[in-house]
C-alpha cells in the first residue's frame, strides 16, 4: 500500500510524498512545502528532521539498537579492532586480509607529524585544554598535507592520514601539556598500542604493553566511531556542505563536540562521581539536584536524545569496566559509586517517567582512568574513536546528488520595521 499524507492548509489539500528506509522508517518529505504552501517547519535541535538519507549507521532507539553498515555493535565490538571497524565504516564493507594489512601499512607511514607542526605545540600556555590544540592542529593539516581527495579512491590516502596522525597529535598534546618528551610513534606497534605507547613511556620506566588494556582501547573507540545524525556529526555535514575542505570540517566536528552536552560529558560523569567520592556529595543529593529545575546541573552520562532506552553501547562500556578492572586487579570506587548512582536513577520516578537511562559515557571515564588516561583527555579520546564516522558521513554527503549548502530557515520574532532615531533624540539608555 502506498502511503498518502496529507496536509490541510485553511481548507486547502497538499499532498506530501512519503520516504522509507531499508529498516522501515518513514520520513515526510516537504521540501516542496514552503513552495507550495508558505510554510515552514519549526523543529528546534532538529529532533524530527531527516536531513539526508545514509547507509552509515542505523539506531533504533527505543529497541536499543546500533548497527555499523549493518553490523550490530556487540558483534563488532567482540570481534573486530577499530583499524577495521574504521575501514567498514568509510568503505562499506569489511576489509580483506590484503586491503587491512595495506591500511595498516598506510596507518604506520603516516603516523609522524611534520616537524614545523610541532614547533605550534610549544607556544600553547601549559594548561591548554588539548581539545583545543587539537582541533587547532587538524585545521593546520589543511596547509601541511594540501592534496586533493580523489572520491573515486575507497580508502583515500588523506582519510588514512587524518586517522594516522590525529593519534599522534592527541599523545603529543598531552606529553607537551605534561612538560614531557615527546614519544614517537613505532611501525612494529598497532595502532591502539602504539598510542598507549606514545601516551606513556618513559626514559626511566619503559611503557609495559598490555594486551588486555590495548583490547579495551580497540572497543573503547569501535563503540564510538559513529553514531549517525549527533551534535558533532551535523556539524560536520553542516560544514562541509558549504565545500569547506575535509582538515577544517573535521576541526569543526572536534570542536562540536567538545560541549558537556555531547563528547564533554565523559569528563563531566568522572568530575561528578569525584565530588560524590571526595567532597561528601551523596547519590540522593546529586540526583535531587538533576530533577531540581533551577539547578542547572544534570546527571551527566544520563540521557538521550535517540535512545529511550539502555543505550547498548553503555551495556558494552560497563562489562568492559568491570573486566578491565579487573584483570588488572584494581578496584575503582569511582565505578561503585557509578553503579549506586545507575541503579538509583533506574528506580526513581522521574528518569522512569523521562526515559533518562545511562549513556555511553556514563561508564566510559571510568574505563579511561584504569587505562591511565587524564580527565581532560578524555574527549580527545572519543574524538579520534569518532574520526572514522566523520569522515565516512562527510564522504556520502560530498558524494550526495541530493545534497545542498545547509541553510535551514527561521521565525523572526524581533521588533518590525521602525525608522532610524538620531543619536541625539535617543534618551538615555538604561544598558551601560
Ligand atoms: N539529568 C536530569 N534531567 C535530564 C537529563 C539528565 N541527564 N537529561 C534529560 N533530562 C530531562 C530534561 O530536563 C527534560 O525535562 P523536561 O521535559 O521536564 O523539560 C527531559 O529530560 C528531556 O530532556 P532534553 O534535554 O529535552 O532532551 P534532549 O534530547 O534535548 O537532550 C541530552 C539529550 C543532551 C543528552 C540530555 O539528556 C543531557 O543533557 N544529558 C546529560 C549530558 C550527557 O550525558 N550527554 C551525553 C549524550 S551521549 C553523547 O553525546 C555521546
Amino acid at each position: 500500500m502506498i502511503e498518502i499524507v496529507k496536509l490541510v492548509i485553511n481548507g486547502k489539500e497538499h499532498i506530501l510524498p512519503v520516504i522509507e528506509g531499508s529498516e522501515g522508517e518513514k520520513a515526510i518529505d516537504i521540501r516542496g512545502l514552503r513552495q507550495e504552501t508558505g510554510y515552514i517547519t519549526f523543529d528546534p535541535g532538529f529532533g524530527n528532521t531527516g536531513t539526508c538519507r545514509s547507509a552509515i549507521t542505523y539506531m533504533d532507539g527505543e529497541k536499543g539498537i546500533l548497527r555499523y553498515r549493518g553490523f550490530p555493535i556487540e558483534q563488532l565490538a567482540e570481534h573486530s579492532t577499530f583499524v577495521e571497524t574504521a575501514f567498514l565504516l568509510i568503505t562499506g564493507e569489511l576489509p580483506t586480509r590484503k586491503e587491512l594489512t595495506r591500511t595498516s601499512v598506510y596507518l604506520n607511514d603516516f603516523s609522524p607529524l611534520h616537524e614545523n607542526m610541532k614547533a605550534f605545540y610549544q607556544n600553547y600556555p601549559p594548561k591548554a585544554h588539548p581539545m583545543g590544540i587539537l582541533s587547532a592542529m587538524v585545521n593546520a593539516m589543511r596547509s601541511f598535507y594540501p592534496e586533493l581527495i580523489d572520491l573515486e579512491e575507497e580508502m583515500n590516502t588523506t582519510y588514512l592520514r587524518l586517522i594516522s596522525k590525529i593519534r599522534t597529535m592527541a599523545a603529543m598534546a598531552y606529553r607537551i601539556s605534561q612538560g614531557e618528551r615527546v614519544v614517537y610513534p613505532r611501525s612494529d606497534l598497532c595502532y591502539c598500542a602504539n598510542f598507549l605507547n606514545m601516551m606513556f613511556d618513559n626514559v626511566v620506566v619503559p611503557y609495559k604493553i598490555d594486551s588486555d588494556l590495548v583490547r579495551a582501547l580497540n572497543v573503547f573507540w569501535i563503540l564510538h566511531a559513529d553514531h549517525e545524525q549527533n551534535c558533532s556529526t551535523t556539524a560536520v555535514r553542516v560544514v562541509g556542505s558549504g565545500k569547506v575542505n575535509i582538515y577544517s570540517t573535521i576541526s569543526a566536528g572536534i570542536s562540536a563536540l567538545w560541549g558537556p552536552l555531547h563528547g564533554g560529558a565523559n569528563q563531566a560523569v568522572v568530575n561528578m562521581l569525584e565530588k560524590i567520592y571526595s567532597d561528601g556529595f551523596t547519590v540522593k543529593e546529586c540526583l535531587s539536584k538533576a530533577k531540581d529545575k533551577n539547578d542547572p546541573f544534570r546527571l551527566y552520562g544520563f540521557g538521550h536524545r535517540v535512545y529511550k532506552t539502555y543505550d547498548p553501547r553503555a551495556k558494552i562500556m560497563k562489562k568492559i569496566c568491570d573486566i578491565a578492572l579487573s584483570k588488572m586487579k584494581r578496584k575503582d570506587p569511582l565505578l561503585e559509586i557509578a553503579k549506586r548512582l545507575e541503579d538509583a536513577a533506574l528506580n526513581d520516578s522521574y528518569f522512569k517517567e523521562k526515559n533518562l537511562y545511562p549513556n555511553v559515557d556514563f561508564y566510559s571515564g571510568i574505563l579511561l582512568r584504569a587505562m591511565g588516561i587524564p580527565v581532560n583527555m578524555f574527549t580527545v579520546m572519543f574524538a579520534i574513536g569518532r574520526l572514522p564516522g566523520w569522515i565516512s558521513q562527510w564522504k556520502e554527503d560530498v558524494a550526495d546528488p541530493e545534497m545542498r549548502i545547509s541553510r535551514p530557515r527561521q521565525i523572526y520574532s524581533g521588533s518590525q520595521k521602525r525608522d532610524y532615531i538620531p543619536i541625539k533624540d535617543r534618551g538615555q539608555s538604561v544598558k551601560q
